[in-house]
């Protein structure tokens, strides 16, 4: 059985200003009729998979517990983090909380901020994983590159295994985040994948590797749940605070991926796209004739390729090209869209005012 586990800790800061700490990109409803958490859940029907785990930090419980609601799905599988300690131990503690004497599901590891176009070919590309993650591999999903971007991880691929359905292969070489002169050698290669960050793995699997390669990450998720009390109501899986907080901070990709060597990987052509930055989303949108993608009330005129987004005034934008306008009730962003990943600066700036 797979058992899908949606990480929805992230704090999504390159969406600033309608991402926001306390109410981060994933349950925004950025594309398409529901929020990014709600898609990523819808997206798996017909799957055949159990009731998603859902994995995020305490402050936005009611959050994840009322959207899932409104898609008529249990809220009962929800793991709380105190704090957020990045990826490789919120999927540890999912694995711990998984696996009893007698099971060992498999876990189908998902970002709950990620656009995927094409359901089908995202279920085939899961299909096509499952007897090897059955047979003890660390499945990731492969993204053809359009571009030299750092902002992912660089899947090498290997030998090809044989499969009933699409090619698959092993990862000669995982590299999370690489500079720009090396993400451009590996693209000129050809024989390099964008990691999706999505995983297929069994659980116990990946506990075996997170106690070879970070046995210290292990031990402090294994604490966390260990100390704890039970929750009274039981409408939430929840985290010792203080043991959780000793944990390092590490995301999957470096902590296993990078270090395994029993990782495959399954391309993935299904329309994947991160949402990593306003640029993403007007990738993504439905544009204009002139090349805009508006939400909202906006008048344009005279402007071309423009990513503008208003959630009350109306925002006019004239004689202007390459632009991403984002108005909020009490900010507002103007940037050039070549600019996008910076942000983050002002996400910094604000935190330093605080
Ligand atoms: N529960 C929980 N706790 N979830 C988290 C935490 C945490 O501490 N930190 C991040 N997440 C969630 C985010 O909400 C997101 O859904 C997912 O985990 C991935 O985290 P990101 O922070 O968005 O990672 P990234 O985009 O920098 O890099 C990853 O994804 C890329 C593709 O989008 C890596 O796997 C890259 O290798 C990959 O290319
Ligand atoms: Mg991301």
């Amino acid at each position: 059985m797979i058992l899908p586990v949606i990480m929805a800790g992230g704090t999504g800061s390159r969406l600033w200003p309608m991402s926001r700490e306390l109410y981060p990109k994933q349950f925004l409803r950025l594309h398409g009729e529901q929020s990014m958490l709600q898609e990523t859940v819808t997206r798996l029907k017909g799957l055949g998979a159990s009731e998603p785990l859902v994995i995020c930090n305490e402050e936005h419980r009611f959050l994840v517990a009322e959207q899932l609601r409104q898609i008529n799905r249990l809220s009962k599988n929800i793991i709380l983090e105190p704090v957020g300690r990045n990826t490789a131990p919120a999927i540890t503690l999912a694995a711990l909380s998984a696996i009893d004497e007698n099971s060992d599901p498999l876990l189908l590891v998902l970002a709950a901020d990620h656009v995927i176009e094409n359901t089908e070919a995202f279920h085939q590309a899961v299909q096509s994983a499952i007897p090897f993650a059955e047979q003890g591999k660390l499945v990731t999903f492969g993204i053809v590159p359009t571009g030299p971007e750092t902002g992912y991880g660089y899947i090498q691929r290997g030998m090809e295994l044989s499969s009933n359905a699409e090619s698959v292969f092993r990862v000669q070489r995982f590299v999370e985040k690489p500079n720009l002169p090396t993400a451009m050698q590996y693209l000129e290669t050809g024989e390099y994948y964008w990691n999706s960050g999505m995983f297929l793995f069994r659980a116990k699997r990946f506990l075996e590797e997170m106690a070879t390669f970070r046995p210290d990450i292990l031990q402090a998720c294994l604490k966390a749940i260990e100390t704890l009390e039970p929750d009274a109501q039981q409408n939430f899986i929840r985290v010792d605070k203080e043991s959780f907080s000793a944990c390092p901070d590490e995301s999957v990709d470096y902590a296993v991926m990078e270090k395994t060597t029993d990782a495959i990987v399954v391309p993935l052509d299904a329309g994947w796209n991160d949402i990593g930055s306003w640029a993403a989303l007007w990738d993504v949108n439905n544009k204009n004739t002139e090349g805009n993608a508006v939400t909202g009330d906006v008048f344009t005129h005279n402007a071309e390729n423009c990513y503008i987004n208003t959630d009350e005034k109306l925002v006019a934008a004239i004689g202007v090209e390459n632009l991403v306008i984002v108005n909020t009730k009490d900010a507002v962003l103007v940037i050039d869209k070549s600019q996008v990943q910076d942000v983050k600066k002002v996400v910094e700036y604000l935190k330093s005012t605080q």
